[in-house]
């Protein structure tokens, strides 16, 4: 049995389609298990740049089956257009052979993104992507949701649908004072939807447990980071599904006995989209120098919303924590090439709390926000590394950034990325 996990070690963004896409060279099954389509997983393939939000970022290799797992919210409406997108864009063919939908993943509706976005713009939201995502798994707690198996019947898909629009347009108008959702309409449009989308429907925790005894490899793909989870993340500035280790299980229904790889992607410094603490963030030029100005397709906006990424230095206290928590085995270090130039580079290897040394990630959010960040300063490097690809051929001082960093995480970095580029890393 052989289960890579690759997941995101901070606040998401970290690069993990790319590194997804890397790895998937050596996987029969790519699977995504958890989140939906707040998620942005780009693929850098040539000139062109992928955006991957629900669709497994195992699409652009042939020979990879592709999962969306039951611990997946799904939205039809986006999926659809995702596939034709990466049908126009990569001409790759995204057919029912090549991606599989679980019939027990919870559908996103139109009613969810309504809510998201009537409450977040009503003030007190914590920064969403307003796709619906902490409405739709609210629904699936409460056990009232709608689950993907339903659109095997088109017609009664569609009449749940206006159900949920009904309900929801009573709630838009009382709590929120907004204008109803044409209940009719978005019906006939998840009904359509349904009859596109029920030939992708399947058992997929049972395809999952017979690759895996066919030996076959899965590589599970996260979404979001381990800082963003609803139990181990920056409470309530998180989003609604479990991204780490745990989800993987629960999101796929596959043993932890598969599991034999955990990769943690990791940004070699530190950015968030949305609210919440970030202890090391950084203000004034040198936040615009790790941002960029949105030139490159890598600067640092986000991938879904478009929204200028909150930057700062690379936060130890929090990857530590991500790496013990879920028992990975290896990081991929993303995005050194940017930190080209930089005369001197700031590492937090603690936190200080009222006075106090913290060596661990508190679990309040509060004493998070109180905390200052205690930095070693750590020499830069002037050389452009772009087109380095061996480890031995980097600057000195990016070798001892990493080895740094390897020390002070007690892991391996065994990806050292150094461009978008498909071939633009070092693998050691
Ligand atoms: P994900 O959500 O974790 O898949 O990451 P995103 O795709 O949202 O954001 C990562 C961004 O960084 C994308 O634009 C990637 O193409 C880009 N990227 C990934 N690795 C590198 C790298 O090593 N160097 C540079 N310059 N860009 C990278
Ligand atoms: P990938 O997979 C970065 C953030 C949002 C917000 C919080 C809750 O590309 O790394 P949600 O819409 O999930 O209810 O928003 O989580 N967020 C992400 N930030 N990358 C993502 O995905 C994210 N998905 C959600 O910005 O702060
Ligand atoms: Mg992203």
């Amino acid at each position: 049995m052989a289960i890579t996990v690759l997941l995101g070690a901070q606040w998401g963004d970290e690069g993990k389609g790319r590194i997804t896409d890397a790895l998937a060279s050596d996987a029969d099954v790519v699977a995504r298990f958890n989140g939906g389509d707040n998620a942005g997983h780009s693929i850098t393939i040539g000139s062109k740049v992928v955006r991957l939000h629900s669709v497994p970022s195992g699409i652009f290799r042939a020979e990879c089956l592709n999962l969306i797992g039951n611990g997946v919210v799904l939205n039809p409406r986006s999926l659809l257009k995702e596939i034709d997108d990466i049908q126009q864009k990569a001409g790759v063919s995204v057919n029912p052979g090549r991606l599989k939908i679980s019939e027990a993943a919870h559908i996103i509706l139109p009613g969810h993104i309504a809510l998201d976005a009537a409450r977040e713009s009503a003030g007190g939201g914590i920064g969403t992507t307003q796709r619906g995502i902490g409405f739709a798994y609210m629904d699936k707690a409460s056990r009232t949701g709608l689950r993907a198996g339903g659109m095997r019947d088109p017609e009664r898909f569609g009449d749940a649908v206006q159900a949920h629009v009904n309900q929801v347009n009573a709630i838009l108008a009382r709590d929120y004072q907004r204008q109803p959702l044409d209940a009719d309409a978005v019906a006939a449009e998840y009904a359509a939807a349904a009859q596109q989308l029920k030939g992708f429907l399947a058992n997929t925790s049972v395809i999952a447990l017979n690759a895996l005894a066919q030996g076959k490899r899965i590589l599970a793909e996260g979404a979001q980071g381990v800082l963003l989870d609803i139990d181990h993340g920056t409470y309530p500035f998180v989003t609604s599904s479990n991204a780490t280790i745990g989800g993987v299980m629960t999101g796929l229904g596959v043993p932890p006995q598969g599991i034999d790889r955990v990769v943690g992607v990791a940004k070699a410094f530190s950015t968030r989209v949305g609210g919440g603490p970030m202890v090391t963030e950084l203000q004034g030029e040198m936040a615009l120098r790790l941002r960029g100005t949105g030139q490159n397709p890598w600067d640092e906006y986000g991938s879904t919303t478009g929204r200028p990424r909150r930057v700062g230095w690379l936060d130890i206290v929090a990857l530590r924590h991500a790496v013990q928590m879920n028992g990975m085995s290896e990081l991929a270090l993303t995005k050194l090439d940017v930190l080209s130039g930089i005369e001197v580079l700031r590492i937090a290897v603690a936190y200080a709390y009222r006075g106090e040394r913290l060596d661990y990630f508190p679990q309040d959010s509060e004493v998070v926000a109180a905390c200052e960040p205690v930095y070693e300063d750590v020499a830069g490097w002037s050389e452009n590394i772009t087109d380095i690809r061996q480890f031995n051929e980097l600057p000195s001082n990016t070798r001892a950034y990493i080895s740094r960093i390897e020390e002070l995480t007690g892991t391996r970095v065994s990806i050292a990325s150094v461009g978008p580029e498909r071939d633009q890393m070092i693998v050691r």
